[in-house]
This record gives C-alpha cells, sequence and structure tokens, in this order.
C-alpha cells in the first residue's frame, strides 16, 4: 500500500463507522465466500410503482433489495425510471403504491420533520454537482454540517477528513467556478460522504465528465464502497459497466429486466 493509499484508507475507515441504530429490515442472507453471512439491507423496494400526476407511470412492480456493502449500476435508456426510483429513495418523490425502505426507515411513513433525517443517513450525488457557488469548496462540504446543527469544533477535523479522502485538500479554499468538472464532483462527494452515511445515492454522476475524469470518479466510489459504504449509481456509461463486473440493475420501461453481474448490455 503507498503512503497515500494508506492515508485514503484510513480516512476512508473513519468515514464509514458502523450505524448502531435498529434497522426495519434485516435478516438478509447474502453467500460471500461460500458461506452464508447476515447482511443489513440498505436498499429495499417491494412492489413499488410510480405514477406521475399526468397519468406517465415511471415505475412499475420494482423490486429491488440492496445489502450493505453493495456496489449497484442502475443502467436503462433515457426514460427508463432511473432518475424516478432514486428521487424515491430520497424522499423527492413519494411512491404510489409498495414501499420503500432506505438505511432501515420506511421512506413513504415519514413525516415531514423526519425526511432531513433520512437525508442525513444517505449521500446524495448528482449530475450537475449542485454546489453552492458563493461557498469555498471546504464551505460547501462544511454547511451540509452546519444545517444540520453539528457543534462547530467538530465540523472542520470532518470537513479536512473528507477533502482528504477525495483529494482535494490543496483546493479547499477555492469556489467552484474556479474548479474542473472532476474537481467539482468530488467536492459534491465528500459533502456527500461528510456525513458518514451508510448509503451514497448517485444519480449520473459522471454524466457530465470526460471518459478520463469519469473514471477517476468511479474509482473514487469504489474505495468508498470498499471501505463498507453501499453505492448505487445510476449511469449510462456503458464502458465503465462493462469493464467492471459489478452488479448491473436494467430498468426499461418502469420495470427491473435484468439484475446480475455482468455488463452494461445483456450478455447471451
Ligand atoms: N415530474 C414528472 N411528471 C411526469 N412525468 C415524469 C416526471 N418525471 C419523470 N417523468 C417521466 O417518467 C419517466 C421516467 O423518467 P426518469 O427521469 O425517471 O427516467 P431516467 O431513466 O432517469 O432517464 P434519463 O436516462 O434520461 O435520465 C419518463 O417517461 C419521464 O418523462
Ligand atoms: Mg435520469
Amino acid at each position: 500500500m503507498t503512503t497515500s493509499t494508506r492515508r485514503i484508507a484510513g480516512a476512508l475507515a473513519a468515514a464509514t463507522v458502523s450505524h448502531p441504530e435498529p434497522d426495519a429490515v434485516e435478516g438478509t442472507s447474502a453467500v460471500v465466500g461460500g458461506l452464508p453471512e447476515p447482511r443489513r439491507i440498505s436498499i429495499a423496494l417491494e412492489d413499488v410503482s410510480k405514477v406521475y400526476p399526468n397519468g406517465r407511470r415511471a415505475l412499475a412492480d420494482v423490486d429491488l433489495a440492496v445489502p450493505d456493502g453493495d456496489f449497484v449500476f442502475l443502467v436503462g435508456p433515457s426514460g427508463a425510471g432511473k432518475t424516478t426510483l432514486i428521487k424515491l429513495l430520497i424522499r423527492d418523490e413519494v411512491a404510489t403504491s409498495g414501499t420503500v425502505f432506505v438505511a432501515g426507515r420506511d421512506v413513504s411513513r415519514l413525516s415531514r420533520r423526519e425526511v432531513p433525517k433520512l437525508r442525513r443517513r444517505i449521500g446524495i450525488v448528482f449530475q450537475d454537482y449542485r454546489l453552492l457557488p458563493n461557498k469555498s469548496v471546504r464551505e460547501n462540504v462544511a454547511f451540509a454540517l452546519e444545517v444540520t446543527g453539528t457543534p462547530g469544533r467538530q465540523i472542520r477535523p470532518a470537513v479536512e477528513r473528507v477533502l482528504a479522502l477525495v483529494g482535494l485538500t490543496a483546493q479547499g479554499d477555492q469556489l467552484p467556478t474556479q474548479l474542473s468538472g472532476g474537481e467539482q464532483q468530488r467536492t459534491a462527494i465528500a459533502r456527500a460522504l461528510v456525513h458518514e452515511p451508510r448509503v451514497i445515492i448517485a444519480d449520473e454522476p459522471t454524466g457530465n465528465l470526460d471518459p478520463l475524469i469519469s473514471w477517476e470518479i468511479i474509482q473514487l466510489l469504489l474505495r468508498i464502497n470498499e471501505l463498507g459504504t453501499t453505492v448505487l449509481m445510476a449511469t449510462h456509461n456503458a464502458e465503465v459497466v462493462t469493464a467492471l463486473r459489478r452488479r448491473v440493475v436494467a430498468l426499461e420501461d418502469g420495470r427491473v429486466v435484468r439484475d446480475e453481474v455482468g455488463g452494461y448490455h445483456r450478455e447471451y
């Protein structure tokens, strides 16, 4: 292990402490190295459908279980329902029927007051970064903790830890307009991680980035996953998905048409 890898690993280990709260959904069994081992469920959709007010059915009868520690690509053509599924997970939209569990919570039953608590247990990354333009990298990341009332003395070390993790310590005082696209996305990932979430949910995080920088972002998400954080990532990046041989959930017309380890396209 190189020094920098060790530093990242140490920072990540600190960023992925276990979450002691009891879970609403437990007891799934995953086969690891041939032996069954219980793993908690990070994300579970049970018979979920979503019909928008205009009558458009964006998801139909979706069942999906993502155990803690999984890395899942969510793929499918434009309009297949990927963003809708993610919106249900973060309670941006509510399912028309079925249940959605995230990090141990039945998302559709949360009161308005409980939604921010859910969002603290998940890290969310978007294609367009969504950084605050008048705040520096450090301030953008710190702001995520400030709004949740984290004591000031805890904010600085937490921010520095995640900036080191994403490799942005040197750019910490720059504004988003002074960063490359890849650096802006790494800032957004640092912001998503600073709460030590159990799950990172990313909607086309490499959609605005060139292929080389996309690979860097994917490598960062893989490292975060290796140290224990579940990752669900919607993407159109066929090259990355096919190269990595991870779990691929494919949606078409609002239905799960494939859920297996493999490539971007169905393989026969
Ligand atoms: N707020 C909305 N009201 C009505 N229909 C919507 C709304 N949001 C999305 N849709 C429709 O739901 C379907 C699924 O959209 P969604 O954004 O989930 O697709 P997607 O898989 O993320 O596509 P893309 O790859 O282009 O991002 C589409 O037909 C879309 O037009
Ligand atoms: Mg989308």
